[in-house]
């Protein structure tokens, strides 16, 4: 065996798969050349019959043939594929478009409003101390409120936020007034059931300021309100205690899904509770060095899942979260 026959298989193969019609005429050709008894590995293995000095070159030779081979037959096996199973008629899959989700559509509503209203946007750790989440927000250890938070515990000193009020105290350390933000962000409780998830989305607000009065947080709230769900809808602001406000109020809108007249999900009286808010608390002011003789605030608190559920209809809190493509595909 010698250079010149082992260019002349070479030359042979090459021809053939070059005049291929079949991928079932390329698979004959693979083994009548590098298969188990094909001629290229039959020259392989006669190789030992040569002598010693000339095996090195015949050897490298012969391996460089074999992988112009194999290359050679998978290119011509791409390209007769192609001309031979690509169908331009076949109608093509439709591609589906993702869709927000219904959480994040009503997040950016909100955060758009409020944007419009000169709010910056916040964000805060989901893994909180204790001190932000409770203490410095004016809840000590002993206050009732601790355990209206039905808080996920990860230390003595560590928890999954219950709210997102945190960070309100965060930004205040951080920065000095004017103060005009929002926080969107998750927050997380121990309860579960049609209207309540273990995690779930809130909107936090403050703004601190000079001479910033009751009257102020009304008319941003009525603003947002209005925007929200449509000039015409009833506001109404009923006094409650929040321990990081004081005063505090609960602001209710008309109820939007039976036009006021009264049904299962308003409790047949005519609101819906919408909101939590007040002027921020002195304490609080306090708490991170600000004087609540030259400073003072509002705050506001709102849960995104439950104004989902009104806007879109939806009874049970848990649908957002089941990753059920029937139901995501609806917004
Ligand atoms: N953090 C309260 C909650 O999770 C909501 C809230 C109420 C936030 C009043 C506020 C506020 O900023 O002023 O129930």
């Amino acid at each position: 065996m010698d250079i010149e026959s082992i260019e002349r298989i070479k030359e042979s193969a090459l021809q053939k798969i070059d005049g291929a019609k079949t991928i079932e005429e390329l698979d004959q050709i693979r083994v009548a050349y590098i298969g188990k008894k094909g001629e290229i590995t039959l020259v392989l293995q006669s190789i030992s019959c040569l002598r010693p000095e000339e095996r090195p070159k015949i050897g490298a030779l012969i391996n460089k043939v074999k992988r112009q081979i194999e290359a050679a037959l998978t290119q011509k096996s791409i390209s007769s594929i192609k001309e031979e199973e690509f169908d331009e008629t076949v109608p093509e899959i439709p591609v589906r478009l993702g869709r927000k989700h219904p959480i994040n559509q009503v997040k950016e509503e909100i955060v758009g409003i409020f944007s419009q209203m000169g709010f910056g946007i916040e964000q805060g750790p989901e893994i909180e101390q204790t001190e932000y989440n409770f203490d410095l927000l004016n809840i000590p250890p002993d206050h009732p409120a601790r355990d209206m938070h039905d808080t996920f515990y990860i230390s003595d000193n560590l928890l999954l936020r219950t709210h997102t009020s945190p960070v309100q105290i965060r930004v205040m350390k951080k920065r000095k007034p004017p103060i005009r933000i929002i926080v969107p962000g998750r927050v997380y409780r121990r309860d579960a059931d049609v209207s309540h998830s273990p995690m779930f989305h809130q909107v936090e607000g403050l703004l601190v300021d000079k001479n910033i009065r009751f009257s102020d947080l009304k008319g941003v709230l009525a603003c947002f309100l209005h925007q929200m769900f449509g000039e015409d809808v009833p506001v109404r602001f009923r006094p409650s205690y929040f321990p990081f406000t004081e005063p505090s109020a609960e602001i209710d809108i008309g109820c939007i899904l039976c036009q006021y007249k009264g049904c299962r999900v308003c409790k047949n009286t005519g609101w819906l509770e919408i909101l939590g808010a007040g002027m921020v608390d002195p304490n609080v002011l306090r708490n991170v060095g600000f004087d609540p003789e030259e400073w003072t605030g509002f705050a506001f608190g709102l849960g995104i899942e439950r104004i989902a559920m009104l806007k879109f209809g939806i009874s049970d809190i848990r649908a957002f979260f089941a990753n059920d493509i029937r139901f995501l595909s609806q917004f």
